[in-house]
């Protein structure tokens, strides 16, 4: 069970280093369009340096940005060449027919892949027999064609599972927190999940109301009984103080 971070936001991935729980980060590039426009290699290279900042070695997809093959593979080699020191590259291919070829030129270079863009099983097993590190399934959009994202995820992981296959799903097009939660219930090894959801995924309002009174019923038992001198350097100016009804002493209201 792992959750990668669906982002390119610097700042977002400086949030989930700082917490530890983030062991991949995924963009692709409608998620890098996001951020301010600057040059893609040196919006890449910074994120490599975050992550060496926080010695966290995990996996980072980057999507190649053309849909011609042959390009495909050009622009390959030149990730490889720009950012393939970070040793857990991977890089991002949508699932197709002459994608295919990509993804087993990239693996021949030696480079991970992620073949993205997978809605159904037969893609998904496509993807890993051509040697797929990572298979990404779209919950989201899976389910807007009608389909259940669920019995996809789970049919895929039981035939990697059985053939021994060691390309690992993860899912993304997370739209809400319930979808993390079965999308690894459904036997996602991984999710990735968008920045926004990961603070409420660590709340609850009857965990506030526990704190709360874990900490103010500490406080009255820490905070030291009143002295009486206390009491009458606080009561009015005759130095009345009232007798309570527990036979305590308090003083009287203003
Ligand atoms: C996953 O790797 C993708 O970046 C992402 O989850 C795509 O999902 P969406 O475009 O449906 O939001």
């Amino acid at each position: 069970m792992k959750i990668f971070v669906d982002t390119a936001n610097l700042q977002d991935i400086e949030e989930a280093l700082k917490r530890g729980f983030a062991s991949g980060i995924t963009t692709n590039p409608s998620i890098l369009s996001k951020e301010e426009r600057r040059d893609f290699g040196t919006h890449i290279r910074d994120i490599i340096a975050l992550l060496d900042r926080y010695e966290a070695n995990i996996p980072l997809s980057v999507e190649l940005f053309t849909t011609d093959p042959d390009e495909m593979i050009v622009q390959a080699k030149q990730f490889i060449a720009d950012f393939g020191d970070y040793k857990n590259l991977a890089i991002k291919v949508p699932i197709g027919w002459d994608e295919l070829r990509v993804i087993h030129a990239i693996r021949r270079m030696g480079a991970k892949v992620n073949c993205t863009c997978c809605m159904s099983y037969n893609q998904a097993i496509m993807a890993a027999l051509a040697g797929a590190n990572f298979v990404s399934l779209f919950w989201g959009r899976i389910r807007d064609t009608g389909s259940d994202a669920a019995s996809v995820v789970r049919q895929v992981k039981q035939t990697f599972h059985e053939q021994g296959n060691s390309a690992e799903i993860i899912v993304g097009s997370i739209r809400q927190m319930i979808d993390v939660n079965e999308a690894l219930q459904a036997g996602a090894d991984i999710v990735t999940v968008p920045p926004k959801f990961f603070p409420l995924m660590c709340v609850h309002p009857k965990t506030d109301e526990a704190v709360q009174q874990f900490i103010s019923d500490f406080r009255a038992w820490t905070t030291p009984e009143p002295s009486v001198e206390a009491l009458l350097a606080t009561s009015n100016g005759n130095g009345a103080v009232l007798l309570a009804s527990d036979g305590g002493l308090s003083a009287p209201r203003a």
